[in-house]
């Protein structure tokens, strides 16, 4: 297996819509002793506070968000495409009835503060900075926004600061 080597996040190379909007990624959070995985395809990379920031959006009733909600780290990792149907499985099933790790035969790797896969070819280390739900007070344009709502599923929004990027050699 190839090892990781850490890099800046303005040495990003592939463009941010192709990486998450089609290549799309993992949300990985700890789990006591283990972890939970889930695909993610909307958010952003950008700039706020002055620091790297990863933009992510999760819905409250992925098994996913209250992970999240009890850490302070979590990890956004990149594949190739011989992982789609791992991605697949994981943007489909819940870790609420499936050890997703296991059967998609990813290998945790555990830092000090988070948890990514071996497998991977990009990881980015987010540490939470702020966390808002989305809400339909403000919607600023029905058409487009709301059909992706039943009302009581909004989004909840993590800025968090990318502590670490590692790539794949
Ligand atoms: C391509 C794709 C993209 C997805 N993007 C998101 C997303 O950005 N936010 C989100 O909350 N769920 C998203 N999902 C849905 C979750 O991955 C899915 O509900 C998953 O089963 C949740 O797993 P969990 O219950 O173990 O957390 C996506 C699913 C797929 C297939």
């Amino acid at each position: 297996m190839k090892k990781f080597k850490e890099i800046s996040p303005s040495e990003i190379n592939k463009n941010t819509f192709d990486l998450i909007g089609k290549d799309w990624m993992l949300v990985t959070a700890r789990k006591g002793g283990g972890c939970n995985t889930m695909t993610a395809s909307w958010g952003g990379l950008g700039i706020m506070w002055n620091k790297p920031v990863a933009f992510t959006f999760i819905r409250p009733q992925r098994y996913t968000f209250g992970l999240i909600e009890n850490e302070d780290y979590f990890t956004l990792s990149f594949y190739g495409e011989e992982y789609r149907n791992a991605l697949k499985f994981c943007g489909t099933k819940s870790g609420r009835q499936y050890d997703k790790v296991k059967e998609c035969g990813f290998t945790p790797v555990y830092d000090e503060t988070s948890v990514y896969f071996e497998e991977a070819e990009l990881v980015l280390v987010c540490k939470k900075l702020y966390g808002q739900g989305l809400n339909e007070e403000s919607i600023l344009n029905n058409e487009t926004v709301l059909p992706n709502y039943n009302g009581d599923d909004y989004h909840k929004m993590y800025v968090s600061e990318i502590v670490k990027v590692l790539k794949k050699q």
